[in-house]
């Protein structure tokens, strides 16, 4: 058996107040999430696989409403990964048919939180349906100034860092950048995480303990956070948990 949430209200009577107090510390500027076990979460339930799926969509809601409250400033959220279109066709076009309906329902309520929606992975390699719905909620959110809530669809980071050397080749080969001006930060804003700061936190549910090709180069300095809850087990208290847990640690960037 997985373990059982143990975060304790020790000090504050309730939730409210340990969101209060978690606010008078660091908060994460950008928290990226490995939404994972919706497989399994189904199959106790000897449910489908996609109907994991679709509980972890109502997940994304719950959890996007929340970051925000916190005064989380990104949230990024791993959908759908270039390795996923090997699972079963049937699961692949479920998958693709979440967004859909997720902003089908939520957009309007996304656009009254003043979240902005956007997106990073190759947008070529998804269907038409699933790349409009997301591009409409991209263009129907892009004035929001609060939480950035950042899919990552068909998203691989050893793809994105393909694709930022082959542009810096281009841009290079046309005189546009000399070798020796390309430093990290430029590197950087090759990725499609160009406008987005790196994240401060990185959080793994499902109780699998590895990155999966998940911002590799954006990850370099973050704090790793793993809990052997299923997605669509996730909760406030969870992430609020994970906040807590992160605020304890020092963070050194490499320095004493
Ligand atoms: C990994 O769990 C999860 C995914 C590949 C999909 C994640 C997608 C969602 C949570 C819904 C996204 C919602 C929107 C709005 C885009 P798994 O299927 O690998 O779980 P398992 O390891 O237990 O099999």
């Amino acid at each position: 058996m997985f373990k059982k949430f143990t975060f304790r209200k020790q000090k504050a009577s309730s939730f409210n107040e340990l969101v209060e107090e978690a606010k008078k510390g660091y908060i994460p500027n950008h928290i990226a999430i490995i939404m994972d076990g919706n497989g399994r979460w189904a199959k106790r339930r000897a449910m489908p696989r996609i109907a994991g799926h679709h509980e972890g969509m109502k997940v994304v809601r719950k959890i996007t409403k929340f970051a925000n409250k916190m005064g989380v400033k990104v949230l990024t959220l791993y959908a759908f990964s270039t390795e996923n279109w090997k699972r079963p066709q049937q699961e692949v076009d479920f998958l693709m048919k979440l967004p859909q309906e997720f902003l089908g329902t939520f957009l309007p309520e996304l656009v009254e939180e003043n979240v902005q929606v956007r997106l990073i992975g190759q947008r070529d390699g998804l269907p038409a349906h699933t790349r409009e719905s997301v591009e409409k909620a991209i263009k129907a959110t892009q004035h929001n100034t609060g939480l950035i809530l950042n899919f990552a669809l068909n998203y691989g980071s050893r793809d994105e860092m393909v694709y930022a050397i082959q542009n810096l080749v281009t841009d290079s080969n046309s005189g546009k950048i000399q070798p020796h001006e390309i430093t990290e930060d430029v590197f950087s804003s090759y990725l499609m995480t160009s406008s987005l700061p790196d994240p401060d936190l990185l959080i793994r549910t499902s109780g699998e303990i590895r990155i999966s090709n998940f911002m590799l180069w954006q990850i370099a300095y973050t704090e790793l956070w793993f809990t052997d809850v299923f997605w669509p087990d996730f909760t406030e208290e969870h992430l609020l948990e994970a906040i807590v847990n992160f605020q304890r640690r020092g963070r050194r960037f490499g320095g004493v």
